[in-house]
Parts: structure tokens; sequence; C-alpha cells
């Protein structure tokens, strides 16, 4: 079995841990293809300059060559390559893609890659062009799912890694995911896409990888075959994709290309080196111009890597903080065909599935930063729980932004009003009772924006509740923190949960320096706590036991084996394998009650995985225990 967390996530990514024979390696993580014939810069010095953790090999190339083959049988493959990081190998499929039929057996090649001691081997998929026809494609991937069954059986202590083909055709892509699925594999990549990446169909790309993620086991690592160049890195990675591999920096340096975040520039066309790497600090571009063959090849090789590397320090990053999307779109401001594959996520069903994996809310604001961006899945998130969580009154008053939170421009008409204030805000209609979660104050915009969607939004709440525009004021002034207090609430837990929760004497503390909301009381019971960053509530053990008697299992819980609940009373986290079920409506970094299978109250916490991947993961953790 894989061993494979999830630490934080972002999009459909994940900054995940990856345990092997050879050590562990931090996900999304950038694999440099070794070819064993050209060893142009070692292992060993990529492991040093780049901190390297794993490589990628190919074992068909090392066993058609007799004299690498006869030392990776007795030596091994990490003795061969100088390397003793983790080393993952494929299988011949590609040089059968490049050149034709390959004289050699699947199981041959894979007991090849077992006895030289690979981490992670490949099956000798069949490679499905994107033009086969779905005849063609359909014979490709049924004798694919039968070369991974017989690999299974052949694994031995070797992590096996089994391709999933299918070319453009939806349905093979799913049927092959869910057949690999079934199997003992541990690693899954996604194949038949480099000639996609070659020709810069990314939209096809897109497609290829949502297709197999979609169905595929969301416990395992998926690694991309080709993803090559670092444009294409944050799309990749908010798919869904963990390891992803480069030929590019050596296949480019062979013929002078240079690579930068933002594309590809040939080296004669170069006067300056826009890079402060320590090749380009060392070397102007007319010395390297003038440099020997060799010489000039190997340091564009080295040049690609560090800017390859440093490209995905910043993905990994953007995991951290959350702001992988305003990466993605980075990226498409610097290549337009990007712009086809964020097209293609714009679909509702593409969403749809994208906001399963969506965390509740993120360390950084949401920046507004293409045309793209209100298709996020935390806007379609949001606009959805507007129409089925928020009952509004029967009266509204549509007022402009103003400067965030609106609620403090707002505040004195909000409490005279007799009926609910909307701001028309870019995300769709706001009412100032939600003005302060998250994303709708952490949210940065130019001043001039087309609001896609917004007023249609707005003209579907007010034809759902017919609401009328009128002006009504009130003569004694509302309770609006109350009014904050459900409306948040009705938005983070569902629709009609603060009647529950807060259906007795309600007792609003709020901070004096900030005048914030920070607990809130029921009968003298500490029910909630919000939270300043995020305007979005922390459930108190009151308020979980409070809710537990009034929705039935499984809203809101995480039912655990029994053997993990002394571990989690004394306040450790709740491992996924012993998750037995969860409240499908959970999100990664919702709140949650971690409760026993004879459903018994245990604590409260904060899920970092959604109930699929709960379900599916027998490593790591899925709930942060928070409080008993
Ligand atoms: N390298 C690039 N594409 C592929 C693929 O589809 N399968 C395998 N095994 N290797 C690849
Ligand atoms: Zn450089």
């Amino acid at each position: 079995m894989v061993r494979f967390e999830i630490r934080y996530r972002d999009a459909c990514g994940r900054l995940g841990i990856l345990e092997t024979r050879h050590g562990k390696v931090e996900t999304p993580a950038l694999l440099p293809v070794i070819n064993p014939n050209k060893l142009l810069i070692s292992p060993k010095e990529m492991g040093k300059l780049f901190g390297t953790k794993i490589i990628i090999t190919n074992a068909y190339i090392i066993y058609k060559h007799e004299d690498l083959k006869e030392r990776a049988l007795t030596e091994g493959i990490h003795e061969l390559l100088d390397f003793k990081g983790v080393i993952m190998t494929d299988s011949g499929t590609f040089q059968s893609y490049v050149y034709g039929d390959i004289d050699v057996k699947p199981r041959e090649i894979l007991e090849f890659q077992r006895e030289i001691g690979s981490d992670i081997g490949t099956i000798l998929d069949v490679f499905v062009l994107p033009d086969d026809d779905h005849e063609e494609a359909r014979k490709k991937v049924r004798e694919t799912i039968k070369r991974a069954r017989e690999a299974v059986d052949a694994k031995g202590e070797m992590l096996l890694a089994c391709t999933i083909q299918g070319g453009k055709h939806e349905d093979l892509r799913e049927e092959c995911a869910k057949e690999m699925s079934k199997l003992d594999a541990d690693v899954f990549p996604i194949g038949g896409v480099v000639p996609l990446m070659e020709k810069q169909l990314y939209r096809e790309l897109a497609k290829a990888i949502v297709h197999t993620k979609m169905h595929l086991d969301p416990s395992k690592p998926v690694h991309l075959f080709g993803a090559g160049h670092p444009i294409t890195f944050p799309l990749a990675v908010a798919l869904g994709c963990d390891l992803l591999d480069s030929a590019a920096y050596a296949k480019y340096a062979s013929d002078d290309r240079m690579i930068f975040p933002w594309g590809t520039e040939k080296l004669s066309e170069l006067e300056e080196i826009p890079c402060h790497c320590p090749i380009c600090e060392e070397i102007s571009a007319n010395e390297l111009k003038k440099m020997e063959k060799e010489e000039r090849e190997r340091a564009i090789a080295m040049h690609n890597l560090y800017v390859s590397f440093s490209e995905m320090k910043r993905v990994r990053e953007a995991i951290r903080r959350g702001n992988l999307w305003e990466l993605v779109e980075e990226k498409s401001a610097s290549n337009p065909l990007l712009m086809d594959a964020l097209d293609f996520l714009r679909e509702e069903k593409i969403v749809k599935w994208m906001e399963k994996f969506e965390p509740i809310s993120k360390p950084s604001a949401f920046f507004y930063t293409s045309k793209f961006s209100l298709y996020r899945p935390i806007v379609y998130r949001y606009r959805k729980r507007l129409m089925e969580r928020f009952v509004p009154k029967s009266r509204v008053k549509l007022v402009p932004e103003v400067e965030k939170p609106y609620s403090r421009h707002y505040r004195g008409l909000w409490k005279k009003f007799d009926g609910d204030v909307l701001v028309l805000s870019p995300f769709g209609p706001v009412p100032l009772a939600l003005d302060e979660i998250y994303p709708i104050a952490q949210s940065v915009f130019p001043e001039k924006v087309e609001k896609d969607g917004c007023m249609d939004l707005l003209k579907r709440f007010m034809d759902k509740y017919k609401i009328t525009e009128e002006e009504k004021y009130l003569e004694k002034g509302k309770d609006v923190d109350f009014e904050r207090v459900k409306a948040v609430v009705d938005f983070q837990f569902g629709k009609g949960v603060s009647e529950v929760l807060l259906n007795g004497k309600v007792d609003i503390v709020k901070s004096e320096r900030t005048e914030k909301i920070r607990n809130v009381y029921c009968d003298g019971k500490h029910v909630l706590s919000m939270r300043a960053h995020d305007g979005l509530f922390t459930l108190k053990p009151a308020g979980a036991k409070k809710l537990m008697r009034a929705y039935p299992p499984l809203r809101f819980r995480v039912v655990v084996e029994d053997e993990a609940v002394p571990f989690i009373k004394e306040g450790k986290n709740v491992f996924a394998k012993f998750v037995v079920d969860c409240d499908p409506e959970l999100r990664p970094y919702d709140e949650c009650i971690i409760v026993t299978k004879s459903d018994e109250y245990i604590a409260v916490g904060r899920c970092l995985l959604n109930r699929e991947e709960m379900l599916s993961f027998n490593y790591g953790i899925a709930v942060k225990t928070r409080e008993i």
C-alpha cells in the first residue's frame, strides 16, 4: 500500500507527502527525466543543486542496452544512477509511441523494473493517440487494463504506477480510471497527453485530467506524464496532479531554447537573459551564445531546471497560501492557449465537481486576476449557497458597492430598513449579514469589473422569494448582530440550522477593540465562536451536541472506529483509516462533529478531507481535532 497523505490543499491541488523505500517526497513534485545514456546533469548533482528527492528514468532504455542492463541487474538502479533518493521508472510505452513497436513483453519489463530496485515501476500501457477513434482507443484501454491486472501480481515490493489511457474519449478515461482504481495500484499516471502538450492543446489537456480524476481513487498520487514546461504546472496541480515529470529541460537545451516562467525563448533571440539563477548570474547572453555546444547545452539545461524547480516551489507555496487559482490565471495571461483550459473549467458539471474539493476558506484574499476569476469554485459555492441557504425578507434595498466590509458603511441603513440590504458585488448580491465571510470581505477587485452572473443571480434570487424592491423603515431598529449570526450559520452549516442552534436566549459577545462578533451563547452555553480572519464560525462542543440532538446521522458528523476513540478523547487528530463514514456535504476545512459508531459525541474538529477522500485514504489525517 502506498503511503500518501494530504497536508494542505487548494483548488483540487494537494500538498502532500509520499513515502517510499527511499524516503519521503513532498508533492506536488517535479521529476526530472534522466536519460541513462546521456547524463547531462547527474542525479546526484540535481539533488545537491535543486534538492531533487525524486527522479524518473526509462527502464526500457536500460533494458535495451547490454552494459546498462547488466549493471542495473547486478548493482541496482540506485547504484547505476548514483542517486539515493526515489527513482521512478517508465516502461517503454513512450518509445512505442515514438518509434512504433518495441520488443519487450509487458511482464518482462515490469519484472525488470522490480529486479533493478525501482521504487515506482510503470506498467507497459498502450499509448492512445489523440486521433484514435473510439474503437481503436477502446481496444488499447482494455489491453492497458489487462496488463495492469497482471502487473499487480508481479509488483512485489515495488510501488506500481498504472497509467490511465483513453485519449480524448471521456467514457474511456472513465472506464479506465474506475477499473484501475479497483486494483492494488499505488500511483495513477495520466497517459497519452504528450501530443496535447506539444501542440499546446490545453483545453484537451484539462479535459483529459479532469475526466480521469473524476473517477479515480482520490487517495493515490496522480502523475502527469510529460508535463514538461512550467507554464502548465499550476493548471495540472490545480486539477489534482501530484507528480509531474520534465524532459523539457534537456530537450529544449539541446536546441538552445531557454525555459522561463512565461514561456520559452530561443537563446539566439535574446539580448539579455531575464533570469537570476546561478547560471545566468555568471554568464551573459552573448557569452552563452559563444560557448561550445556541449558546455552550452549543459548550462541551458541547468538554467531550465532552476526555473522549473523554482516554479514548482511557487505552486507549492500557492497551495499553502490558498492562491493557486490566481497562479493558474496568471499563467493564462502569459499564454492565451491556457485560457481554453480555463474556459472548459467554467462548465457547470466541472465546477460542481471541483467545488467538492475547494476549501471553505483560505489564508489569502481572493484576487480578481482575469475574466475567469468569477468562475472559480468558491464563487460557484457562494452563489449556490446564497440561493439555497439564505432566506431573505420579502423586501430589499439594492445598494452599490463601497469599501469593505460593506456593513461598516451601511450599518445605519441596515438597522433601520425593514428588509434586506443587498450590495451589488461582483460575487452577486451580498446581504449585509454575509459581508464578512470569506471570500466576500477578503477579496480585491479593480474598480470597474464585468460582474459576470451577478445581475442574473439577483433576478433569480428575487424571483425565487418573490421579493420586491420597496422602501420601508423601522421605528426602533433591528438587531443586526443577531441577523448576521443567523445568516452565517445557515450559509455555513445549512438552511434552517440557525433555528436549531439559536433556539433559546442568544447572547452575542463582541470584541471591544474591533466591534466584531467573537462568541455566541445560547441559553448560557457557548455554541459558536466567530473567526476574525474569515468571518466564519468555529463550532463549540455545546453547539455540536445541540446539532446532534436535532439532526440525525450523518449530518455534520465524522464517524470513527472504536479503537480510535480513546486517542481522539485525548485530543489526537482523526486518521483517515479510522473513519467509518461522514456527511457527504462536508468540504475541506469545514467544521465537523466526531462521533462513535453508536453516534455518541466525541469531539469537534476541522476536516482536512471531503467524504470521498476520507473513505478512500488509509493514511494521514482526515480531521484535525479541536476540542473535546
Ligand atoms: N510518457 C509519456 N507519455 C506516456 C504514457 O502515456 N505512458 C507511459 N508509460 N509513459 C509515457
Ligand atoms: Zn537562469
